[in-house]
């Protein structure tokens, strides 16, 4: 472990329920995705990265179900990904153009590290297969804060292989497993300018009996 994070404490150690910290506020409420455009060497090595996803993991998660799990892109993975996923585009979509093969040509090239976050829910299972998703896509935005907080760059991307077939079947993906999110993380080359924010106000209402 690089430890730049605690360690997780035995089973049935007392923790606390809030942890106030100025540094942990600050990242949250300055958080910004960094451009896929704008993401370079180097990465987390596979030690940062292997504590990245373990304290990403620390999501509420309904009966402990863990119901997610991680494919990693690496070095010359990510070249076998690229050349793989044209050929997939070209047979999913015979509308895709020159453009578009050229940009999924480099999908994976543009970061050096790729993390596909799988949502992979028990659909048997008496917590609903919606709270289990969810779990996955909060694990995405806690691999993002873990990422920044630790002075890596990334982006959290769908774009059209999140919902592909062919790049599920490629990926081994089951058929209730979907891709919640591919995590781009690195080194920002350039810092993104903050963006318009919706009036949070007008999206909060106080419920009266
Ligand atoms: C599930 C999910 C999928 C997303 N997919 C894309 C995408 O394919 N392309 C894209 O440009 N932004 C995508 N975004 C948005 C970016 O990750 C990012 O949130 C957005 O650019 C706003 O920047 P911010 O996170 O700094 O507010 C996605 C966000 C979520 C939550």
């Amino acid at each position: 472990m690089t430890n730049l994070f605690p360690p997780a404490p035995p089973l049935g150690t007392p923790m606390l329920a809030a942890r106030s910290s100025a540094e942990a506020r600050k990242t949250i409420a300055l958080r910004r995705s960094s451009s896929k455009r704008c993401l370079t060497e180097p990465g987390p090595d596979k030690t940062a990265l292997d504590e990245l996803l373990t304290v990403a993991a620390r999501v509420p998660d309904h009966r402990r179900l863990a119901p997610w799990r991680f494919i990693v892109f690496e070095g010359n993975a990510r070249d076998a990904f690229n050349a793989r996923a044209v050929e997939i585009q070209k047979s999913e979509n015979p509308n895709a153009t020159e453009v578009m093969l050229a940009d999924t040509a480099s999908f994976f090239t543009r970061a050096p590290v790729v993390i596909a976050v799988v949502s992979s829910p028990n659909p048997t299972h008496k917590t609903p297969v919606w709270e289990q998703e969810l779990s996955a896509g909060a694990l995405c935005q806690n691999l993002l804060l873990a990422a920044n907080a630790s002075g890596w760059a990334g982006c959290w991307l769908s774009e059209w292989i999140a919902f592909s077939p062919g790049i599920n079947q490629l990926l081994g993906l089951t058929v209730d497993e979907r891709v919640a999110g591919y995590i781009y993380l690195g080194t920002a080359t350039d810092n993104p300018q903050e963006r318009l924010r919706p009036d949070v106000s007008s999206k909060i209402e106080r419920w009266t009996a």
